[in-house]
């Protein structure tokens, strides 16, 4: 059955953890797709893993674009989300539209964005206009040179509030997801607690409604540094469909992440 944002709503009513992997061809799209893995996000990580940056600044729209069109090719049940790519939507609620449009016309479902509550009437401004939207807080990659770093977000009791009054902006705007990368994992279960949307952790501890791995971290291809929050799948599993496999019931039984995965 497709997955949709209805689909997403009532698993996380029903305490079920929601898978979500980045995938940016339609190989592993399929791959991914067959594992029952609900989520394939077209992540702008593509100009680390894929493209050979350090960082995700220089992925363009059209890059967007082009793995948009061949995760969505590869895609049976999964619900396509794509990343709005740096500098394709802070200037304006329209410019993130055009945008979106162009991701969802090469097949996504819904986009993400990075921001805080700043970015809360973009979100609205996309949401009335039938762009679905998962809202990307905590450590924020597009912001690296603003944090000087890939830095743990919301780890003292102010920046914990800071976090915690963004998603509820967000998910008030009309987000159908946020998406917390790199927080305390306490601070992610109240989020969690405080919000009716789904919640995806990546590096946000287990106490979220889902999780978020980048391919080449869980299938341990990425020669760069390894974060505290990733797994490598593939050592047990084998294969890379089992690493899926893998990965899809490691989340829904909330064997992963663990402690040692989390901050
Ligand atoms: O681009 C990406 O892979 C992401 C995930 C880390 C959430 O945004
Ligand atoms: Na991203």
């Amino acid at each position: 059955m497709k997955v949709t944002v209805s689909t997403l709503a009532r698993l996380k009513a029903d305490g079920q953890k929601i898978t979500m992997l980045t995938c940016y061809d339609a190989s592993f799209a399929a791959l991914m797709d067959a594992a029952g893995v609900e989520i394939l996000l077209i992540g702008d990580s593509l100009g680390m893993v894929v493209q050979g940056h350090d960082s995700t600044l220089p992925v363009s729209l059209d890059d967007m674009i082009y793995h948009t069109r061949a995760v969505a090719r590869g895609a049976k049940n999964a619900l396509v989300l794509a990343d709005l790519p740096f500098g394709s939507y802070q200037t304006s609620p329209a410019q993130a539209f055009d945008s979106s449009v162009r991701l969802m016309a090469a097949g996504a479902h819904m986009v993400k964005l990075e921001g805080g509550t700043g970015m809360a009437d973009t979100v609205r401004f996309l949401v009335e206009r039938g762009v679905p939207v998962c809202a990307h807080i905590g450590l924020t990659p597009q912001s690296v040179n603003v944090f000087g770093g890939y830095k743990v977000q919301g780890k003292t009791e102010e920046g914990a509030a800071v976090q915690l009054a963004a998603a509820r902006a967000l998910a008030d705007a009309g987000a159908a997801l946020v998406l917390m990368e790199a927080v305390p994992a306490a601070l992610a279960r109240q989020v969690t607690e405080a919000l009716s949307v789904p919640t995806i952790g990546i590096g946000a501890g287990v106490d979220v409604d889902g999780q978020v791995l980048v391919m080449h971290d869980m299938l341990g291809a990425f020669p760069g540094k390894k974060a505290r929050f990733v797994k490598n799948f593939m050592q047990e599993a084998g294969s890379i469909a089992g690493a899926f496999e893998a990965y899809v019931k490691a989340v829904k039984t909330g064997a992963f992440p663990g402690e040692e995965h989390s901050f």
